[in-house]
């Protein structure tokens, strides 16, 4: 492992492109590898022990391929796994978040909303850090049913559009003015989303977030790619290598693999 190793991510499925997409931006130097385990999607109706075993078979395949960081580009697996891969690797671990904390400092009604997975919202580690903002109204909404979508390729269905505005409705009701996108999958669903919240909430996610811890820690560790030579990119998936080829608009970075 060197500072030319890759930068290694992973989430349940395609949805931690998004996540790899701010990375590769603000640090488009470094070679990366991006593991999709849409085999297994979704995350977020699992119990923690299944989360925890699938983050470890994930983080191993990253270390295998000589990963000099791992990036959890799922909140699911970072709220449920991340204390137990730090404790079992000795590579840097960064984590995603939902963005309880910005959305609450910045709100005016003091009421936000946050969209995520059953087993976000269902964690021990959210819920300690949403008991920092007990002044904060925060409205918990379960996404049943939008990873399913959108690993199927459906972003822009009608169903799509319907569960969304069943799940926003109530807190458009309710006067949020943020909106928490709490799950890595979900930044692809905003064009949706902006058609049924009127202009004044606003939608936060993580992603530029994770970026920027991603590159203090390389930082701090010495480990920038410093090399003149071009950074690749690789992506792998265990199930349906089209949705991601689409999502990615790359056609020959993407491998299918059983893992
Ligand atoms: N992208 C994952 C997250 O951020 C998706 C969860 C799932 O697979 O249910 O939570």
């Amino acid at each position: 492992m060197n500072n030319e190793s890759p930068i290694g991510l992973f989430d349940s499925g395609i949805g931690g492109t998004s996540i790899w997409k701010e990375i590769h931006l603000l640090l488009p130097n470094e070679n990366t590898i991006y593991l999709a385990d849409s085999k297994n999607a979704p995350y977020g109706l699992k119990s923690k022990d299944e989360i925890i075993n699938l983050s470890i078979k994930n983080t191993e395949f990253l270390l295998n391929k000589n990963s000099k960081i791992i990036v959890v580009a799922c909140n699911t697996a970072t709220t449920n796994a991340i204390k137990e891969l730090r404790t079992k690797y000795d590579v840097p671990i960064i984590g995603i978040e939902p963005a309880i904390k910005p959305a609450a400092n910045l709100s005016k009604t003091q009421t936000i909303g946050i969209l995520a997975t059953k087993g976000t919202l269902n964690s021990d580690l959210f819920h300690e850090k949403i008991s920092h903002f007990s002044n904060i109204n925060i409205i918990e909404q379960i996404g049943h049913g939008l990873v399913q979508l959108i690993e199927n390729g459906a972003i822009n269905s009608v169903e799509m559009s319907d569960l969304l505005e069943s799940y926003l409705k109530p807190m458009i009701e309710r006067n949020i003015d943020y909106l928490v996108l709490g799950c890595s999958h979900y930044p692809y669903l905003i064009p949706q989303i902006k058609k049924i919240i009127p202009n004044h909430i606003k939608i936060i996610d993580s992603g530029e977030a994770v970026a920027r811890q991603t590159k203090k820690i390389l930082e701090e560790n010495n480990l920038l790619n410093s090399s003149k030579n071009l950074s690749w990119q690789k992506f792998y998936t265990n199930s349906n290598p089209s949705v991601l080829k689409t999502i990615l608009n790359r056609e020959n970075d993407v491998f299918e693999k059983d893992f």
